[in-house]
């Protein structure tokens, strides 16, 4: 990784560097609950930084995607990726809960370079088996997980206009 950067798991003794990726919310899960979360085994977080500044982060949990959450074209295709006896009405996933880059450094690629980590552990490294990653994706950031290869759960719900947030996945067996 450029620059000295480099990904580290929040620990509870981490010291949190002053953040802001224009979204409060997230700004305050990271300051004020990212830790608690790990404590209770809710969700990880990861802190991409440099010596100088803390760049990103994103938080991870277990998940799944299922039938009820999606419309049925999607789950169609989501079902042809597996032969017909591994056909089920869910599969395991892992949920990007949480992701934002610092503003001075948006559009940096430092997003891509997030999403490319989390594809890449959860097909080569992880310790249990995990097929898709799942985000609720703000509005705003939809653009920005298409173009990382995520597609819409329920491309045809006339509801996702009205959400805040979109169900979105990436299969994880393309990679394969
Ligand atoms: C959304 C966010 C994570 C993207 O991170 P980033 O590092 O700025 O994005 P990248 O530079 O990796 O962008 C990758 C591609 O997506 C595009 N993209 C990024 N954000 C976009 C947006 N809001 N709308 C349209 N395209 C976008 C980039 O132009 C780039 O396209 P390219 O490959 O053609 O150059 C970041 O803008 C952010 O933290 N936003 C505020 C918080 C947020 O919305 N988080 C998502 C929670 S679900």
């Amino acid at each position: 990784m450029q620059n000295n950067r480099r990904i580290v798991r929040l620990t509870q003794d981490y010291v949190l560097r002053p953040f802001d990726c224009g979204n409060a919310d997230l700004n305050d899960f990271l300051q004020n609950d990212a830790k608690a979360y790990a404590a209770h085994l809710l969700a990880v977080t990861y802190i991409l930084e440099d010596e100088t500044e803390l760049l990103a982060f994103f938080s991870v949990s277990n998940d799944r995607i299922s039938i009820n959450e999606s419309d049925k074209a999607t789950w169609r295709k989501i079902k042809q990726e597996f032969p017909h006896s591994k056909h089920r009405s869910d599969y395991p996933a892992v949920k990007i809960g949480r992701l934002g880059v610092n503003l001075a450094h948006q559009n940096e690629h430092l997003g891509r370079l997030i999403i490319n980590f989390v594809k890449d552990t959860f097909v080569t490294n992880n310790r249990t088996g995990c097929a898709f990653i799942t985000v609720d994706a703000l509005k705003d950031a939809i653009p920005f997980y298409q173009k990382n290869g995520f597609k819409l759960l329920k491309p045809s719900d006339p509801d996702n206009l009205g959400k805040e947030t979109v169900p979105m996945y990436y299969d994880l067996t393309q990679l394969l």
